[in-house]
């Protein structure tokens, strides 16, 4: 199906796109949540914008890869559009990884004391500068697969 945004991509890429730009904002916000110390707001919007973030990999995000990427891998690595895509997929699972590590040690209880960490700023600020990466790193798949081709 044709997307909206009247570039080459298809309806899933252009939704991802719009979401993921404000799924962005939204963590922007939650972070501006945590310094006004409204905690418990800032918990749920950044939770909300990580387990919605796991749907669009694994809707859009996963399937892509594996159909688009995975299988010319090894041949044409220095090709844009697979590079691209690759930095992006990698620095993404990162990102994603690293979230659900840091809200079972903010949200839960169940993971034992040595594997939780203390310095929970220091944790967050750098998993929303990895994210911002991975929304830039994104952004350019996009513009790689869909604008710079239909030129
Ligand atoms: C923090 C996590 C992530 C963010 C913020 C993010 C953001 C984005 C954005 C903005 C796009 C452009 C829209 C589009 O073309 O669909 C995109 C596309 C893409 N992402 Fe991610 N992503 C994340 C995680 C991942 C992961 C874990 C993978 C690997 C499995 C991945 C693989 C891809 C692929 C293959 C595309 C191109 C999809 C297509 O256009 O068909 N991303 N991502």
């Amino acid at each position: 199906m044709k997307g909206f945004l009247g570039t080459g991509a298809n309806f899933g890429a252009d939704l991802n796109l719009v979401v993921q730009l404000i799924m962005g904002v939204s963590l922007a916000i939650g972070a501006l949540l945590a310094k006004q110390k409204r905690y418990r707001a800032h918990g749920i919007c950044q939770t909300t914008v990580l387990l919605l973030n796991l749907l669009m990999i694994g809707l859009v995000m996963w399937p892509s890869f594996q159909q688009q990427v995975k299988p010319a891998l090894s041949k044409v690595l220095h090709k844009w559009y697979y590079e691209a895509a690759t930095i992006h997929a990698v620095l993404g699972m990162a990102a994603e990884l690293l979230g659900l590590y840091i809200v079972l040690v903010a949200g839960t209880d169940v993971l034992p004391q040595w594997l939780r960490f203390k310095h929970w700023k220091r944790w967050m600020r750098t998993e929303l500068v990895l994210w911002a990466i991975v929304l830039l790193s994104g952004v350019a798949t996009y513009c790689a697969w869909y604008v710079a081709p239909f030129r």
